[in-house]
């Protein structure tokens, strides 16, 4: 790892690192070398410090760490080898086409993203932290699933100022299709610092890297229906107040789309943000409610259903992957370049926010009643109030904007949609013994 790292920090906090604990090594070794003791001590001394460090280096291979959202292990990059899997990812097939750095690549959109990219032709290099916020195995197989397609993800963080210099010095991406983030609503009580970490400092780190590139990629990222927060008049548009956060997530988001307004005013950065609503799916995250419901289903589990106060039901905008993913390649295809070069900005450059929802709320029993009839077991429904924990009562998207400028048109409802999930699930997580294997 080069020096210049030793004072970057992981994406999540309570990682441990390495550098240190070689630094006050050394300063040992300094100080007993000074001292004048015999040769015989020396080496048996030397000795010692050899098997010492050996057993040193084995117990910070895995550091261990006390929350969830700490990142596992190490990363580590460059190198030939590790230069080769970046040149070849980014081959492209067909002409005109785009070379896209995909953050989040591991991610439940992030790879469905990369898998349509590179089926058309287009080169794709992921970027991933795998951090803990849930069962990285999960994201560990998404990986195989893009390698297999022919997609190197590169493991390392947003907030790796020299890791991502070197990613845009090597190659001169078009596009950032930024998607790498701390999400979840819930868990921002628990732990706020990763929320602030990744999607504040860890978003100005990747802009500073963009401005600085040469060619300035286009950016397209992750916004959330969430930034909409206490707005009641339905369906949410694009102009309407999102100054009202109900959650340090969505204040996240918002401040990014703040932020990323300032990179486009500064720098000439093309930008658009997308804002995604209850995104849902096969690979996807197992800390979303109907991923969770499914699982406790099939365990024999009650279900946990909230109700809004004064007994509403809450509803969600429930939005197919397939669908969202139309949406964000047709705003890398319609985003215009960036206008500056080397950090200097050459005239305006675009900035855009379109909702990429699915127009149709439905309730969380719905949503339930689907899933019962696609697992063909009854749930069983723990119904109560909804805690002041951030959760919006509903969200309903007008797409308009998108329609007409990207051409975006929702096709999946939630019955067919959550039919492919299931689908994927009990195949993914073994429910079906049919010999063919996960997906
Ligand atoms: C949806 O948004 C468009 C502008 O993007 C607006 O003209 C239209 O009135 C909105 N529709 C509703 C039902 O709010």
């Amino acid at each position: 790892m080069p020096s210049s790292l030793q004072d970057s920090f992981p994406s999540t906090p309570g990682k441990v690192k390495i550098d240190r604990s070689h630094y006050n090594l050394s300063r040992q070794i300094n100080r007993w070398l000074s001292s004048s003791a015999t040769l015989v001590f020396w080496s048996l001394f030397l000795l010692a410090l050899t098997a010492s460090f050996a057993c040193l280096k084995t117990s910070f291979t895995v550091p261990q760490s006390h929350a969830r959202g700490a990142t596992t292990a190490a990363a580590s990059w460059g190198g030939p080898a590790w230069e080769k899997q970046l040149r070849r990812s980014c081959e492209t097939r067909r002409a005109n086409a785009q070379v896209v750095l995909v953050t989040g690549a591991a991610g439940f959109i992030g790879t469905h993203v990369s898998l349509a990219l590179k089926k058309r032709g287009d080169g794709v290099l992921g970027l991933d932290n795998f951090n803990d916020y849930y069962d990285p195995s999960l994201k560990r197989a998404r990986q195989s699933l893009l390698a297999r397609h022919g997609i190197f993800v590169a493991e390392g963080d947003i907030n790796d100022g020299a890791l991502l210099s070197k990613l845009l010095d090597f190659v001169p991406f078009t596009h950032v299709m930024h998607l790498a983030a701390q999400a979840g609503v819930r868990y921002a009580m628990e732990n706020p610092n990763s929320y602030v970490h990744s999607n504040v400092a860890g978003l100005v780190s990747l802009l500073e890297a963009c401005r600085k590139a040469n060619p300035q990629p286009a950016i397209v990222w992750a916004s959330s229906s969430s930034v909409y927060g206490l707005n009641s008049e339905a369906p949410f548009c694009e102009a309407d107040r999102t100054d009202r956060p109900a959650s340090l997530y969505a204040a996240t988001k918002k401040a990014g789309e703040a932020i990323t307004h300032a990179y486009n005013h500064i720098y000439g950065l093309s930008v658009t943000g997308l804002r995604f609503f209850t995104v849902y799916g096969p690979w996807g995250r197992p800390d979303m409610a109907y991923f969770a419901f499914t699982r406790n289903i099939l365990q024999g589990k009650a279900i946990t259903i909230y109700r809004a106060r004064g007994g509403a039901e809450l509803a969600r905008d429930f939005t197919y992957v397939d669908d969202v993913v139309r949406g964000c390649v047709a705003a890398l295809d319609t985003a215009q370049p960036s206008t500056g070069s080397g950090g200097r900005k050459r005239g305006s450059a675009q900035y855009r926010i379109y909702n990429l929802g699915n127009t149709t709320p439905l309730s969380v029993p719905q949503l339930v009643s689907i899933l019962e009839r696609h697992l063909r077991v009854k749930a069983t429904r723990n119904v109560v109030e909804m805690p002041g924990n951030g959760d919006v009562p509903f969200t309903h998207a007008n797409v308009t904007m998108a329609r007409l400028e990207l051409g975006y048109k929702p096709t999946t409802d939630l019955q067919a949609g959550l039919k492919k999930f299931v689908k994927w699930y009990l195949n993914y997580y073994g429910y079906e013994h049919n010999g063919k294997g996960k997906i």
